[in-house]
């Protein structure tokens, strides 16, 4: 053994594996290495005999196996240090990346090693394995306990005393021009033995394992950002349906809330009952990202918009070939809501033969896809939501008496509008901040008249149609403030808002003057010199006209 070199390394062009591989025998011994391999070291390695070429072929066919088999990094890196251990007589292997935020090599995975070379760490630069990552190009130790540069950190010296003479085989991992990391194998010293071979099978496999380690951190990177995307995404949602994005509080309303503190942390099925607009789904959502069920999905059925045909396979999901055109297995909304809360609005609209199936799925917990004989069990907490008088359909006959109690455990009765008076001012300005918002313009408040047109009307679409009024006015007013006729016709009626249709243009003018004067006043705080400077007249015609227009300014002062 003495008659060989004590180290080689190998100045090879970095991204030519199989090219210009001169040997630089190290200056304290200048002894070639062997030229060529020879049949006898293979016997010694154990390795069934094949021809060279289809050996080293099939040995990289097994590495790029072992790589593209799994999802897992690591997993793959240990399949690539299994292969070498077994087709190449191999007797520990490693794999070191740069760690980015450390910039030091790290052990991802070691074959053969003590545990403890898990948490081995080396600086670029640093001993064998660092100079490789540092110059890019690959290194041969033959005997590696002959060594000074070899550190000796993932096998400490003294484990190695029955273990032979060993060789020690390093090559880079390169990306993008650099060293991304490493690839080492220790094998028994063979005399005779041309470890170029075992480097070029060496690189190729670095060259793949680059390939695996680029597309892993592809994969990573956009995991990682979809995390994120969905964290924020849950953030927003919560916010979103936060209490205190339920505006209103008017007694009734405070009512609502002390319901819904109620039964928010159980999981209790809830009925939310009431007008259309009135905001069912809203207390549907909060109830849902308020509870332990936050996490999970909610999912919210529309059975209103669904054809009966349809309402099955929505709810319960199909098997493959259930019908015509069903050509993949498809989950229905129970599933897709396990762990978390299904909310089925309008309720109402069930059909008979729909709501036979649904009070099935209550009672038991479980279900059956459509054409399917699987029985799949489910945890939903139900929501749901109706707008209909369901005690009238169901003295006709036409809702369920046992889904009705089934679903009817915990009610929470949403107000009307009409009902809570004193909530139209808040949401109004509340969806003034939101829609000038989202449509960019410096709308600062809503002129007096229109607050009591506002104020007047009698809402049949409730918060909703609120919303779109609001929504609309922001659109159409020219300046910072909303007045009167930027609401919507239906406010404009005389009934509705108390203001007079405008006939004829002297009766319009006169509308449009008596709201100039009370957004003047309300300005100045029901102070008429104020006002009419404002206006740009005197403080006689001003007095005049709000005694004419009936207007009282004493209500502005506070
Ligand atoms: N208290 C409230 N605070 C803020 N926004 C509300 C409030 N109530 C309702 N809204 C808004 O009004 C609109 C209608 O509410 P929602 O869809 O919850 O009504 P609904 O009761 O489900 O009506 P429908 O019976 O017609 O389905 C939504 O845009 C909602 O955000
Ligand atoms: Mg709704």
């Amino acid at each position: 053994m003495s008659h060989a070199p004590r180290k080689i390394v190998f100045n090879v062009p970095s991204l030519m594996p199989d090219d210009g591989a001169r040997r630089r025998t190290d200056a304290a011994t200048p002894r070639p290495a062997p030229a060529s391999p020879v049949p006898p070291a293979r016997e010694r390695t154990g390795i069934p005999v094949e021809d060279g070429d289809v050996r080293k072929l099939a040995t990289v066919l097994e590495v790029s196996q072992a790589l593209a088999g799994t999802l897992n990094l690591q997993t793959g890196l240990y399949g690539v240090l299994e292969v070498l251990e077994r087709r190449c007589g191999a007797r520990r292997g490693a794999v070191t990346l740069i760690e980015e935020a450390s910039g030091l090599l790290v052990v991802e995975a070691a074959l053969g090693y003590p545990r403890t070379a898990g948490r081995v760490r080396y600086r670029v630069g640093e001993g064998i394995t660092g100079g490789v990552a540092q110059r890019g190009t690959p290194a041969v130790v033959p005997h590696l306990t002959e060594e000074p540069e070899f550190l000796h950190r993932a096998v400490p010296r003294g484990e190695r005393q029955d273990e032979g003479d060993m060789s020690f085989l390093c090559v880079p991992i390169l990306m993008e021009g650099s060293s991304a990391g490493t690839l080492a194998v220790e094998m028994p010293f063979m005399p005779e033995w041309d470890s170029e071979r075992m480097i070029k099978v060496l690189r190729i496999s670095a060259a793949l394992i680059s390939q695996a380690v680029r597309i892993h951190r592809l994969i990573e990177g956009e995991r990682q950002r979809l995390v994120e995307e969905n964290t924020q995404l849950r953030e927003e949602l919560r916010e979103r349906y936060e209490f205190s994005n339920i505006v209103g509080n008017s007694g009734p309303m405070r009512q609502v809330y002390e319901q819904v503190a109620q039964v928010v942390g159980t999981g209790a099925t809830v009925m939310i009952r009431g007008e259309s607009g009135t905001g069912k789904e809203l207390i549907a959502h909060a109830l849902h990202h308020h509870s332990p069920r936050a996490g999970k999905p909610f999912v919210r059925v529309n059975c209103a918009a669904l054809p009966e045909t349809l309402v099955e396979t929505e709810l319960f999901g199909h098997e493959r070939g259930a019908f015509t055109g069903a050509q993949a297995r498809r989950k229905g909304k129970f599933e897709a809501a396990d762990g978390g809360t299904l909310f089925l609005d309008e309720i109402g609209e069930l059909s008979p033969s729909t709501q036979a199936k649904l009070l099935r799925v209550l009672q038991e917990r479980e279900l059956e896809r459509v054409g399917g004989n699987d029985t799949i069990r489910v945890d939903v907490r139900m929501i749901t939501a109706t707008n209909k008088d369901l005690e009238k359909a169901l003295a006709e006959g036409t809702f369920r008496e046992d889904l009705y109690y089934r679903l009817n455990v915990f009610t929470i009765h949403v107000p009307p509008l009409r009902e809570r008076k004193s909530d139209v001012l808040l949401l109004a300005d509340y969806f003034v901040e939101k829609y000038a918002r989202l449509h960019q313009r410096a709308i600062k408040r809503i002129s007096t008249p229109a607050i009591d047109m506002l104020m007047a009307y009698h809402w049949p679409g409730n918060v909703r149609e609120l919303e779109n009024t609001i929504e609309r006015a922001v659109l159409v007013a020219d300046g910072d403030v909303i007045h009167g006729h930027h609401l919507s016709p239906t406010l404009q009626t005389a009934e509705a808002s108390g203001t007079v249709v405008s006939r004829s243009l002297a009766e319009a003018v006169g509308v449009f003057e008596s709201n100039l004067i009370q957004d003047a006043l309300k300005s100045t705080r029901g102070n008429r010199a104020k006002a009419a400077r404002l206006l740009d007249t005197t403080e006689r015609i001003l007095s005049y006209k709000v005694r004419r227009y009936g207007i009282d300014p004493h209500r502005f002062r506070g």
